[in-house]
């Protein structure tokens, strides 16, 4: 993306905005000169096969990564690494492709969990159960209480979370990422071995965060149905390069996109459209 393309992006405000990103691990280009913007509000797909570079693409905007070359910008601001430990700060929340919750401890608690960074009173004033701490621990059970109510896990809010089923873990992971009523979210395969039924209830609660949470949404998705259903722009990425960027319609269209993937692995009118 040109300088003034990015410029642009900023003033109209884009929520995230990536550009010239590149990385590498040894000799993998797994990300490779990438110009991306999200607008406010959207839900915006990332696609591609396996090894394709999504998941990086997600660590790089969370700080996991460092590029190699490239910026983000976030809410007007770029970095050449974004700071991972002022992320929630920057209005930025994420779930793992791979289930990243305590199974030990009850599902409020895993929510609870990310309402932590906004903590004010030290860990000392918590131990000793200062009152302004005891005030922040009762306000961050009243929030987490009240996601638990928004994805309809009121009735599991005191089971042990590997106790559930997958479907519901993943849940469980989506209402901690929304908890501290993140601006961007992203989201790393959150469907992914998911029943018909849980996709479809889970695709429910996306189009919920982005409509009444008013968050953007950032959606890495194999499942194509689901994907042209539920986002307003795809970008497709193969072997770290951006080969398609449009709408779902165009993207359908798109012959290297088609070649480079659907066409291959999926049967577009096969999908549900959920
Ligand atoms: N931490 C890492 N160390 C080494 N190689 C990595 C690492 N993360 C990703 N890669 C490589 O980068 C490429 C893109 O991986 P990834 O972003 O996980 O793809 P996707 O999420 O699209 O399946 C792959 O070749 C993968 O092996
Ligand atoms: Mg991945």
């Amino acid at each position: 993306m040109s300088a003034t393309l990015v410029v642009a992006a900023v003033e109209d405000r884009a929520a995230l905005a990536i550009e010239s990103l590149s990385l590498s691990f040894g000799g993998v280009m797994a990300l490779s000169g990438i110009d991306l913007t999200v607008a406010p509000g959207e839900i915006r797909a990332v696609i591609g096969p396996n090894g394709a570079g999504k998941s990086s693409l997600i660590n790089v905007v969370s700080g996991l990564y460092r590029p190699d070359h490239g910026r983000v910008w976030l809410g007007g601001r770029s970095f050449a690494a974004v700071p991972t430990d002022r992320l929630a700060a920057l209005g930025v929340a994420r779930t793992f492709q791979n289930l990243a919750l305590f199974k030990g401890l009850s599902v409020l608690d895993n929510v609870a969990v990310g309402l932590n960074h906004g903590f004010r009173a030290g860990v000392f004033a918590q131990i000793a159960g200062l009152p302004g701490a005891r005030r922040e621990r009762a306000a961050a059970q009243e929030r987490a209480a009240a996601v638990l109510d928004f994805f309809h896990l009121t009735d599991m809010r005191d089971r042990l979370v590997g106790t559930l089923s997958y479907g519901v873990q993943k849940r469980v992971e989506l209402a901690r990422a929304v908890v501290a009523r993140p601006r961007l979210l992203l989201l790393d395969e959150p469907m992914a071995g998911m029943t018909l039924t849980e996709k479809r209830e889970l695709t429910g609660f996306i189009r919920a965060i982005r409509d009444e949470l008013q968050a953007t949404i950032v959606l890495i998705e194999h499942d194509i149905g689901v994907v042209m259903g539920l986002s307003d722009r795809v970008a497709v990425l193969d072997y770290g390069r951006l080969i398609g960027d449009g709408t779902p319609e165009a993207i359908r269209a798109n012959q290297a996109v088609i070649d480079a993937y659907l066409g291959v692995a999926h049967d577009l009118e096969a999908g549900e459209g959920i």
